[in-house]
């Protein structure tokens, strides 16, 4: 049996990736090193936000084999690879899974065969890390023997609109060459393949696209603050800055970033200046102090709230509402849920949480008090604070319902809400 492709790494990524390839007809294997993903897959099951169990199911029906036999690699004409790229110690790149993965593609590679990959990295990558790793271990040449290129990811978990068919696709090739068949290969299941001059630039214009909104993130986390000790309602500062219909777009303040992508991926590109030219890419490194220390500050404005009402926050009970990293999904990684929960907790407060996608949360291995009971526990606690809009809160409800109501999010419009 031969593939049109295998996508290593079934997780936010790749499996979305895996839907559109088969529902454009491809034939797709599916190669993951965490065998209960691929046996649980092999059920119809699925643990990303954006597939469900169905999905799978028609996955499966379409030929969509997972497996974690790395000799099936081998019977798939293009490879792509959809592998994690967290921070390692000291915050700088961890490649271990993309060297890994890499490996597993380099035995299996065969001449005439595609690599591309899309976890998201620093410049120089793919030429640097990946095609000397492939060559070594299959004896063949990039550009020759085989085609090797870089195509960043743009999922946006949640998004309703735009989805890996309709998404504009990035591809940057080892040689021309090899961007001509990484173009051919995508145009088979996206709209639109936008060509780069080489790998680098393809690395570099995902890292850009996080780090601007890293950045412009940061500018209005740091206003919020000024803003509010200025007596300046910031959100109607950046509704009425959003009505200028040209060189303006809108940026919101809130209690930090979350994601696999935003708090990370400047880093890569930070690190990677600093490493190779030995100076700060100095916007990375400014924005990332103001926007990790947002969950301390909303702590801070709490402290404040119940301070201005005689309550002390030692004792009190404060309710956080939604712990994901984004509204309306399951993903928690890197949520500021957990900074800020852990901020209250170091002064006093009881903590608590409701989230319609979150059954069980775990800070530093103790579990957090859970509640199914949003009415009952808004009205009985200190405070609440909204740290997640998530579809099925009524904020200014809440608010008015509440004791005291702190907004992270700009979304209440009743005089009885605070707002960041
Ligand atoms: N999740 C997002 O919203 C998002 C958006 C854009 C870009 N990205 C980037 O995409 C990449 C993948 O992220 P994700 O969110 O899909 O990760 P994930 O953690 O959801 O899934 C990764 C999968 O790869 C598997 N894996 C790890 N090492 C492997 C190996 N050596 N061989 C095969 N499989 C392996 C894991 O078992 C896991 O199932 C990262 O670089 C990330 O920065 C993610």
């Amino acid at each position: 049996m031969s593939y049109d492709v295998v996508i290593l790494g079934l997780g936010y990524v790749g499996l979305p990736l895996a839907q559109q390839a088969i529902r454009a007809g491809m034939s797709v294997l599916g190669f993951d090193i965490d065998e209960n993903v691929v046996r649980s897959l092999g059920e119809g099951r699925s643990h990303v936000d954006d597939l469900s169990g169905t999905d799978v199911e028609k996955m499966l029906a379409g030929g969509f084999l997972p497996t974690s036999d790395e000799a099936l690699i081998g019977q798939a004409r293009t490879a792509v690879i959809c592998v994690p790229t967290p921070l390692a110690e000291g915050d700088g790149p961890d490649l271990r899974a993309v060297l890994g993965a890499t490996s597993a593609v380099g035995r299996n590679l065969r001449p005439g065969m595609l690599v591309v990959l899309e976890s998201t990295t620093y410049p120089g990558t793919t030429d640097e890390e990946v095609r000397p790793r492939l060559e070594q271990l299959s004896g063949l040449t990039a550009g020759i023997d085989f085609h090797l290129a870089f195509s960043p990811e743009r999922i946006d978990p949640g998004n309703e609109v735009f989805g890996a068919h309709n998404t504009p696709k990035v591809v940057g090739g080892y040689t021309p060459a090899c961007t001509d068949r990484a173009e051919v290969f995508y145009s088979r299941f996206v709209e639109t393949v936008v060509r780069t001059r080489s790998t680098r630039e393809a690395e570099t214009a995902k890292l850009l696209e996080n780090t601007y909104r890293h950045v412009n993130i940061a500018l209005v986390n740091e206003m919020a603050r000024f803003c509010h000790e200025l007596d300046i309602d910031l959100w109607d500062v950046i509704h009425a800055a959003s009505t200028k219909p040209f060189g303006f777009q809108a940026f919101y303040p809130g209690p930090g970033v979350g994601g696999h992508c935003i708090p990370i991926d400047p880093n890569y590109l930070s690190h990677n200046v600093r490493s190779k030219l030995g100076y700060p890419f100095r916007f990375v490194e400014l924005a990332q102090e103001i926007n990790t220390t947002m969950p301390a500050y909303v702590a801070r404005r709490a402290q404040n709230l119940l301070n201005a009402d005689g309550q002390a926050v030692r004792g009190a009970t404060v309710l956080l509402l939604g712990i994901t990293y984004k509204a309306n999904i399951a993903d928690q990684r890197e949520s500021p849920a957990a900074p800020l929960a852990r901020q209250l907790a170091s002064l006093g407060a009881t903590v608590a949480y409701h989230d319609p996608h979150v059954t069980t949360w775990e800070l530093d291995g103790v579990p957090v008090s859970r509640t199914d009971d949003l009415e009952g526990a808004a009205a009985s606690a200190d405070l609440v604070i909204l740290v997640q809009n998530h579809r099925e809160y009524d904020p200014d409800h809440l608010a008015r319902i509440a004791k005291r109501f702190f907004d992270t999010r700009g979304v209440t419009t009743v005089r009885e809400a605070h707002r960041l």
